[in-house]
C-alpha cells in the first residue's frame, strides 16, 4: 500500500449544533475521495480541519504522517506553502490582476514555473491575460484550480470545484485534477454537491446524522 496522505482520527466538530464526530479515514499516495452531504452538514468545516486552518474540537488531523495541530508555525506555514493546494469555495482571487498574474503569484510563491500546457488542458489559454473581473465564473474557478496545480502540491483540498462549472467543463477539471494526482502520486478531498462528480473519485463519504459514512471504494 502506498504512503498515507491524509489521516482523520475521531475528528470532532460542533459551532452552534454538533457537525460531526469520530470521523476517522484515511487517504492515500495517487488516491481521491469525495464527500457528499446536505448544505449545513460540515463538509467544508471537515476540510478546513483537515488542511491545517481550523483546530477540531477532538480528535487528531495528520498529514504525511504529522500531527497538523501540534506542528510549529513555521511547519505549518511550509506546508501550506509548499505541500498543500486549496480550492476553496469561493475562489480568493486578486480581482485587478489578470489570471496569468495570479498564477504567477503562486508559482513563484513555491518557486515553480506556469505550466502552459495546464492552462491548455483547462482551456483558459486564450482568457489568461484579461483581468479576473472580465471573466466569467467558470473562469475564474478553472484559474484557481491552475493557481493551484501551477504549485505543484502533494495534497489538494477541493471544496466544490466545479459548483460554477456545466456538466461537461465540470468533467474536464476533473479529469484534469485525476491526472494530476496520478501522474505526481498527490491524494485529493474534494467536498461536493454532485454525485456524478463525486463517483469519479476513488472513496466516496457521505456526511449525514453527524456520521462521515464510506459509500462506495473503488479498487483497482
Ligand atoms: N466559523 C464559523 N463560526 C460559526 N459557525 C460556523 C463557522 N463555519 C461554519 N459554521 C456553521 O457550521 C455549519 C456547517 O457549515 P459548513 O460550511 O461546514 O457546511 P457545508 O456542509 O460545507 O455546507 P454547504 O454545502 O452549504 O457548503 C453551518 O451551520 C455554518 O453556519
Ligand atoms: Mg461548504
Amino acid at each position: 500500500m502506498s504512503p498515507i496522505v491524509i489521516e482523520a482520527v475521531d475528528l470532532a466538530h460542533q459551532f452552534d449544533y454538533p457537525l460531526y464526530s469520530d470521523v476517522s479515514f484515511t487517504l492515500n499516495e495517487a488516491q481521491s475521495m469525495a464527500v457528499v452531504g446536505r448544505s449545513g452538514s460540515g463538509k467544508s468545516t471537515l476540510l478546513h480541519t483537515l488542511s491545517t486552518f481550523l483546530r477540531p474540537n477532538a480528535g487528531t488531523a495528520k498529514l504525511f504522517g504529522q500531527d497538523i495541530y501540534m506542528q510549529k508555525s513555521d511547519e505549518v506555514t511550509k506546508l501550506r506553502r509548499y505541500d498543500m493546494g486549496i480550492i476553496f469555495q469561493a475562489h480568493y482571487l486578486f480581482k485587478g490582476m489578470s489570471g496569468r498574474e495570479n498564477i504567477a503569484i503562486a508559482s513563484l510563491l513555491a518557486n515553480e514555473v506556469i505550466d502552459t500546457t495546464l492552462l491548455e488542458q483547462l482551456e483558459i489559454e486564450n482568457v489568461i491575460d484579461q483581468k479576473i473581473g472580465d471573466l466569467s465564473g467558470g473562469q475564474q474557478q478553472r484559474v484557481s484550480i491552475a493557481r493551484v496545480l501551477s504549485k505543484h502540491p502533494r495534497v489538494i483540498f477541493a471544496d466544490e470545484p466545479t459548483g460554477n462549472l456545466d456538466s461537461e467543463t465540470a468533467l474536464l477539471v476533473m479529469q484534469v485534477l485525476l491526472d494530476y494526482i496520478h501522474s505526481t502520486k498527490a491524494a485529493l478531498f474534494l467536498v461536493t454537491h454532485d454525485d456524478n462528480i463525486a463517483k469519479l473519485c476513488d472513496k466516496n463519504y457521505r456526511l449525514e446524522e453527524q456520521t462521515l459514512s464510506l459509500v462506495k471504494e473503488n479498487i483497482f
